[in-house]
């Protein structure tokens, strides 16, 4: 009896703090993502290529230079990176940059987010 006990309790521990633990490691992420860092990453990976910031960069994409006042969001952001065609009804043009870190993904959507 104490045994069961002792392990639902453990069990019903790791739950919540896998549930409350994602949850703000989310959140605290979210935040943390780093503007200057995201401007760095946009040049090294080029998005430039394709895409015009203030009047500087190629046509293949939108103009981002007011990419932070299209109502996008941080997530939103971050799910366009990682797979394009997930947000858009078309199959879109451009690349899925699937291979980057959570932090690099957040870096550039506060990047592209403070656009405005
Ligand atoms: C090979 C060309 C190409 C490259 C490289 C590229 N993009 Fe794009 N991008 C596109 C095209 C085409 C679209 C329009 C379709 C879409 O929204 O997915 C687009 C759309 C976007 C949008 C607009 C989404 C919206 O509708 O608000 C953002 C933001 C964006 N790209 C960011 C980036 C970033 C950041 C990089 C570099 C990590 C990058 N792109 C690299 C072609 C490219």
């Amino acid at each position: 009896m104490r045994i069961k006990q002792r392990i639902f309790s453990a069990v019903l521990v790791s739950f919540a703090v896998l549930f409350f633990g994602s949850g703000i490691g989310w959140s605290k992420n979210e935040k943390a993502g780093n503007v200057r860092n995201g401007k760095l990453l946009y040049d090294k990976l080029k998005c430039s290529y394709c895409h015009k910031i203030n009047g500087k960069g190629g046509n293949t994409g939108p103009d981002l230079s007011k990419e932070g006042a299209k109502n996008r969001d941080i997530k939103w952001q971050v799910r366009h990176l990682v797979d394009p065609a997930s947000q858009h009804s078309k199959q879109p043009d451009m690349p899925k940059f699937d291979k980057l870190t959570d932090k690099m993904l957040l870096d550039l959507a506060a990047y592209l987010e403070s656009l405005k």
